[in-house]
């Protein structure tokens, strides 16, 4: 290694740590040889920088060409800008899920940052979708395989989220920026509310790699899915995922100034349990600019 940084691996079957050496900050470390980590391993833990939220946010935007910005209200900012916001307030088990994947605008980067591990338990889990895909049983594999999933959210996007999810609410710009999507079908009623639905494979290409990847939001998301032919997805797939996901399973024990840099198009992430109102990890979600 250049003496910048060292790396230790992160569990015995998936992800990096790399760690501060005392003598560079983030801001110094080699883009290209970090890219080139990341593609390698899918998560990075950046530990021992003691990183504030700035940094954070700084980390993020030198690796982005664009940030998604959640701009929910009832999330709380801790970078100057207002762009870093805590994950949300619960406390329960999320199990694995590739966020924003239910939707076209897919982000290619998921980034947590842990101001303040909980006192016990509250880990992020992280879940390479190549591995789980092999431990995938055969006949839910062979069902991703044959059929794509489709999804709908439960109830129309307003104008005013859809100013929030896609950037605007004026009509032709939505209407180009969706002809821009595959596989995505819309239509706005007579108060301007929009449906859609998207049609995406659950076992995508995963990018950076010549495999295909369990890397969806089935197991957890608040939108509506079945196959792309109507057809409910069957029961034994959830279990098939949960078993195979819990299989390649690692766990983040968050310490302070922790940051993960994750392939939210191969790798999913969840969050075990926790009871600590002090826990504080902060997400950003980006396009990558490599
Ligand atoms: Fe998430």
């Amino acid at each position: 290694m250049t003496g910048l940084f060292s790396v230790a691996h992160l569990s015995q079957h998936h992800g990096l740590i790399i760690e501060g050496t005392g003598v560079s900050a983030l801001g110094e470390l080699p883009h290209d040889e970090v890219v080139d980590l990341f593609v390698r391993h899918g998560t990075l833990l950046f530990r021992g920088f003691d990183a504030t939220a700035d940094d954070f946010r700084e980390l993020v935007q030198r690796f982005s060409e664009k940030l998604y910005f959640h701009q929910n209200p009832n999330r709380q900012t801790i970078s100057d800008d207002g762009a870093v916001l805590l994950v949300d307030a619960h406390r329960n088990p999320i199990p694995a899920h590739s966020e924003m994947s239910y939707c076209p605008l897919h982000p290619g980067l998921q980034w947590f940052y842990c101001v303040r591990p909980a006192s016990s338990g509250g880990a992020t889990t992280v879940y390479d979708g190549v591995q789980a895909l092999e431990l995938l049983g055969a006949e839910t594999r062979r069902l991703f395989e044959e059929r794509r999933l489709t999804w709908r959210l439960p109830f129309p996007t307003g104008p005013e989220h859809q100013e929030r999810v896609f950037g605007t609410r004026d009509r032709t710009e939505l209407e180009k920026l969706f002809a821009e999507y595959r596989d995505f079908e819309y239509r706005f009623d007579d108060e301007g509310n929009l449906d859609w639905s998207y049609t995406v494979s659950a076992i995508p290409q995963a990018p950076y790699t010549d495999s295909r990847t369990l890397c969806n939001s089935y197991l957890g998301s608040g939108a509506v899915v079945a196959f792309e032919d109507g057809s409910p997805v069957p029961q034994h797939c959830r279990w098939d995922a949960l078993d195979a996901t819990e299989q390649v399973a690692v766990d983040i024990e968050w310490q302070p100034g922790d940051i993960a840099m994750i392939d939210n198009k191969r790798v999913m992430h969840g969050r075990r349990a926790f009871e600590d109102p002090e826990r504080r990890v902060a997400a950003m979600l980006s396009m990558p600019n490599f």
